[in-house]
């Protein structure tokens, strides 16, 4: 795993963007693995200035989100669908036909995921998959005790991730109890992975994943397994890690 540390948020912002970017001209036709959360809202804006200022094309790539909360109509303003629109898809030239994120209306859950699992597999796999990471370690909304060997489920939301978002919904009784996520498993198959983390917040969790013991108990730290991974950091994520 390596570490990265710039020296803000919107460095890091930038950094990020270029690796996709580079990505992109390297394989026009690449499969982005995508989060959503506030801490990438600052690649994605430097992703539609690329595209509107350097051309940067994205009418082949092929994208799938990690996650969106049961029970939310892609139209409601919180849902990831509305988020991914308002943040990407809508001001840059993807083919919506190319771009997934899990149905938390599906009426049946399991197959869904399953088939969502087969249409990754099928687009060829993930080339470059983007993280954030929660307070406690979560990846996607896979939370401590996430079986390393998951694939894309419902799972239930702990109160801690919900308290984080609730600020998105402006009340913790808003949050939704449950999400579709892909995996732990789905996502150490990505070819290359770059987490970013931002914020002294996300300094504890940075460290245990960095330095700590692989352990279910945060997620996170299954990244030290993958052969392709950076930890993408502004220096408040990095305190704690840089102590020593
Ligand atoms: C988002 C996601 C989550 C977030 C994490 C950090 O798709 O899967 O794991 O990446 O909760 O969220 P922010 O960036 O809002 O601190």
């Amino acid at each position: 795993m390596r570490v990265c540390v710039e020296k803000n948020y919107g460095q890091m912002s930038r950094r990020v963007a270029q690796i996709v970017g580079q990505t992109i001209a390297a394989n026009p036709k690449a499969v982005l693995g995508l989060a959503t959360g506030e801490t990438p809202e600052g690649c994605y804006a430097q992703l539609v200035r690329m595209h509107r200022e350097e051309g940067l094309d994205f009418l082949l790539v092929t994208t799938f989100n990690l996650d969106e909360y049961v029970g939310l109509a892609p139209s409601h303003p919180q849902s990831y669908h509305s988020y991914m629109s308002d943040k990407l898809f809508n001001h840059v030239n993807i083919d919506k036909n190319r771009t997934h994120i899990p149905d938390g209306l599906a009426p049946r859950p399991r197959e869904f995921s399953q088939a969502y699992e087969r249409l990754i597999g099928s687009s060829g796999g993930i080339d470059l998959q983007l993280l954030g990471i929660g307070r406690n370690g979560h990846l996607g909304f896979n939370e401590p005790g996430s079986p390393f060997d998951s694939r894309t489920r419902v799972v239930d939301l702990s109160e801690e991730t919900r308290r984080d978002n609730s600020k998105f919904f402006g009340s913790i009784s808003k949050v939704p109890r449950q999400a579709i996520t892909i995996g732990l498993a789905t996502i150490m198959e990505a070819r290359r992975i770059v987490l970013l983390a931002s914020g002294i917040n996300k300094a504890r969790a940075v460290e245990h994943a960095v330095k700590g013991p692989v352990s279910a108990e945060v997620p996170a730290s299954i990244l030290q397994r993958h052969p392709d991974c950076t930890f993408l950091l502004d220096e408040q994520a990095a305190s704690i890690l840089s102590e020593g």
